[in-house]
């Protein structure tokens, strides 16, 4: 019994070295699958309580004060503990906060390249990402050229010429019975004119779906994943591109029409897309070429406090 990812279908191994412990119980405390126990002042592996065997969340080993207790498995090991930076270097909530008002949907670059260097930087800050339970289930399509992007948005062009019936007047009509007022406007009013300006602008050699970014990243599941997961790493990138000085900007309108049918899994194939998956999320990085002299306020739906009278 373990749960099962794309990387993984094993629990992982607890090892104890008793000689090291203390029994301060910090492990104890951290263990949300109930593994361990504090037991005659040492900690001990308990099966019983055990939820679906230790998943290899790390918590133990990265709180153990001695390193007392070492997981092996489900991808991880204890090469895998770094030193924690020290606290005075992280952002304080006003940088956050400024971090967060300065930034804008970038879609108009410079030509300079984003460097290597670079992108992994943006990689390993995406990777800090809570990305549901370990070992992650994210994939990550690289895209890294301004000329590597309009071939892929000229292939996605294409693709999407195929499959132009969707947001015909007929198909709609079709559909309209089993999928609702609110789907039928959302493709009468979004999707089909996306459809076509995606298409017609690039015929006329503008491409409007990757902007001729320098960098793409498209943050992707697998059949086990969690949907929300791609979506908090691309999250956590767009922001990590933004600290370095890039302009960024997420795009919604590829992923969701790649998913399903023989076409789909042909493109997908094509450009080293390894899955099929509910969620996911391209987010495009270069040096802005516009530089905005305001911020704008934006407004949650609602924000309302929980009542129970
Ligand atoms: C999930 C998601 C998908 C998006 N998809 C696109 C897209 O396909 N093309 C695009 O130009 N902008 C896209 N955007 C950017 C939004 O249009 C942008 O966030 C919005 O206009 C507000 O502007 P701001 O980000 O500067 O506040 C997307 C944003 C999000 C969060
Ligand atoms: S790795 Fe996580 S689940 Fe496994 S024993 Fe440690 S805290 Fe528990
Ligand atoms: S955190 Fe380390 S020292 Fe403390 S009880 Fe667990 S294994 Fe022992």
């Amino acid at each position: 019994m373990a749960i099962p990812t794309s990387r993984s279908k094993e629990k992982a191994e607890i090892t104890i070295d008793p000689q090291k412990c203390i029994g301060c119980g910090d492990c104890v405390a951290v263990c949300k699958d109930f593994n361990l126990a504090v037991i005659n002042n040492k900690v001990q592996i308990v099966t019983q309580n055990s939820v679906f065997g230790c998943v290899g969340c790390g918590h133990c080993m990265a709180i153990c004060p001695t390193g007392a207790i070492e997981i092996n498995g489900r991808t991880l090991s204890k090469t895998d503990l770094f030193n924690l930076p020290p606290k005075n270097l992280s952002a304080n909530y006003e940088q956050l906060l400024a971090l967060y008002q300065r930034r804008r949907s970038i879609r108009e670059f410079t030509d300079k390249i984003v460097e290597p260097e670079t992108i992994e930087k943006i990689l390993l800050a995406a990777r800090t990402a809570p990305m549901g339970l370990p070992p992650s289930d994210v994939n990550v399509l690289v895209i890294d050229s301004k000329e590597k992007n309009r071939m892929f948005a000229a292939d996605y062009c294409g693709y999407l010429a195929k499959m132009r019936w969707m947001v015909s007047t007929w198909f709609l009509a079709l559909m309209r019975p089993f999928w609702g007022k609110n789907n039928d406007e959302m493709f009468k009013n979004f999707v089909r004119p996306l459809f076509n300006v995606y298409v017609d602008e690039m015929a006329r050699g503008n491409n409007w779906i990757t902007y001729d970014a320098p960098l793409a990243l498209y943050f992707y599941g697998s059949p086990f994943t969690d949907p929300a997961d791609p979506i908090v790493a691309a999250t956590a990138a767009m922001y990590a591109g933004e600290s370095l000085g890039l302009g960024t900007c997420m795009l919604g309108a590829i992923h969701p029409m790649i998913q399903n049918g023989k076409n789909a899994k042909k493109f997908r194939e094509k450009h080293g897309i390894k899955f099929a998956s509910r969620e996911g999320l391209f987010v495009i990085f270069g040096y802005p070429a516009v530089d905005y002299k305001k911020g704008i306020l934006r407004s949650f739906a609602s924000e309302t406090k929980i009542n129970f009278n």
